[in-house]
């Protein structure tokens, strides 16, 4: 006997398991940096034009498939493609890419949760200091904070859908929202902010180019948690009486507008560091970002507000990139847990055990491999440049298999599971979707030009990373 199905209890549950999913370190850092160094309200303007017109197309086409099949990602392509042994291909792709996406992504987490743990038994000093996080991430204590925050994740996933994931989301996404815009309104009290504030908002279209256009749309994709089985997954728990249109706008909005929060909380307080800066020579990264110079501005507001105070700020901020995190990672490890279950018929409980066995292994692996342990640091070379076994995992699964999984989907809605059927999915709990404009979009940019898109940012990609040219 299968057991019947767990579905999230409401739209609304839905809606923030969802935009849990895709607030994470991308809209909080990741974003701003981008913007940061790539035109600001240019690059705004770019992101939010491929988060509605072809990220939101993609995020309708994942949870439709999910939904449609009752299924898990590899049930799901199987199920809707009759069996074909070829499109078997993209369900085990929509697998391994969140499970190896969540071993590097619980290795970042780590180090916020060591932040912000520093940060509130007073060490927030030691953290503005040069080379405090290539120390950090190389002491055991990590170790100690991968089991602590494996076991908060997989706590909240043993509870199951409705009372883990749902109701999590229920109480974590409000008090995300309610730290932020704490935050943003503190930070843009101080003096120079609106230096920070102009500098986002004021559009440089000469920055635009072909790599920041690229950059806008993986970061996009990657921000609404697509193209890693966790819609189509999420999309199975959803209720048939739900819209899909209606509820894919609703979490493409919040996650754009979060990261777009995050930006009137970074880049004033970059400003009130420093009014004469110049932010796009700041780091590439996020996690220089994150780890490296936000410490020290943190820091600086004990002029202001004194060392408490500054402190307070800070663990407020690193509280609340782990909770993104945290809430990403539970949707992220939710799809192999949901794989197991459908596919090999074991007990939440088992494929949990199952699931979080092997991340271990493997996040440690990533975690050693900054200088711990030399075989892991120099694991090969990529065109010529020594990569570590998290950058390979990073290189790999996020930059390279997920514009191809998205490609994937596309094709597959369109060619093989074929417009009607994906039609009728999307008209079931939204009749006024049939035969509307959006209708016509979704399904004419679904067939030619986003699977066009996403294609070329799978080559350029593969052609950058594995062997050092570029064609953008
Ligand atoms: N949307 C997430 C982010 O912006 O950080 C992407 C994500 C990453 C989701 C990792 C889940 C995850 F485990």
């Amino acid at each position: 006997m299968t057991a019947v199905r767990e579905h999230f209890g409401s739209r609304l549950g839905f809606i923030l398991a969802a935009a849990g999913s895709a607030v994470g370190i991308g809209n909080l850092v990741a974003f701003p940096v981008a913007a940061t160094k790539s035109g600001g309200g240019a690059f705004l303007l770019v992101y939010a034009l491929f988060v509605f017109l072809i990220c939101l197309p993609v995020m309708m086409a994942e949870l439709a498939l999910g939904r449609r099949s009752d299924k898990d990602p590899v049930g799901a392509y199987r199920q809707l493609s009759n069996g074909s042994h070829l499109w078997r291909i993209p369900g085990w792709l929509a697998l391994i890419t969140p499970f190896m996406i969540a071993v590097f992504y619980l290795v970042v987490t780590v180090w916020v949760l060591g932040y912000f743990i520093e940060t509130v038994t007073g060490n927030l000093n030691l953290l503005a200091t040069q080379d405090f996080f290539i120390h950090f991430i190389n002491t055991p204590k990590v170790f100690i904070y991968l089991v602590a925050l494996m076991l908060i994740i997989n706590a909240i996933l043993s509870m199951g859908v409705k009372d883990g994931i749902e109701r999590a989301a229920k109480t974590l996404m409000p008090m995300l929202f309610v730290m932020l815009l704490g935050l943003v309104i503190f930070v843009l009290t101080l003096d120079n902010a609106l230096l920070g504030v102009k500098y986002y908002l004021i559009p440089d279209f000469s920055k635009i180019d072909g790599t920041i256009i690229s950059k806008a749309m993986a970061q996009a994709f990657f921000s609404l948690s697509l193209g890693m089985g966790i819609m189509i997954t999420y999309g199975s728990y959803m209720k048939k009486r739900d819209s899909i249109p209606g509820s894919s706008r609703a979490v493409a909005i919040t996650d754009t507008l979060v990261a777009f929060t995050a930006g009137l909380l970074i880049l004033p307080s970059i400003f009130h560091f420093n009014p004469q800066i110049d932010p796009s020579e700041l780091s590439e990264s996020s996690a220089g970002m994150i780890f490296l110079f936000l410490p020290k501005i943190f820091l600086a507001l004990q002029d202001s507000i004194g060392y408490m105070g500054a402190s307070a700020v800070a663990a407020i901020f690193f509280f609340l990139v782990l909770v993104a995190a945290i809430t990403s990672l539970v949707s992220i490890i939710e799809v192999p847990i949901a794989t197991l279950r459908d596919e090999r018929n074991m007990t939440r409980k088992k494929a949990i055990y199952v699931v979080a066995g092997v991340q271990f292994v493997l996040a440690i692996a990533c975690a050693v491999s900054f200088g711990m342990v030399n075989w892991f640091t120099e694991f090969v070379q990529l065109a010529g440049v020594n990569k570590s076994f998290f950058d390979l995992v990073e290189i790999i699964f996020y930059d390279t298999i997920l514009p191809l999984n998205g490609l994937l989907v596309c094709l597959f809605v369109i060619y093989k599971w074929k417009k009607a059927n994906f039609d009728k999915e999307l008209q079931e709990g939204d009749a006024a979707f049939a035969g509307s404009f959006s209708q016509k979009y979704v399904n004419f940019s679904l067939g030619t030009f986003i699977p066009l898109i996403l294609l070329l940012i799978f080559i350029n990609t593969v052609a950058l990373k594995f062997f050092g040219h570029s064609f953008i």
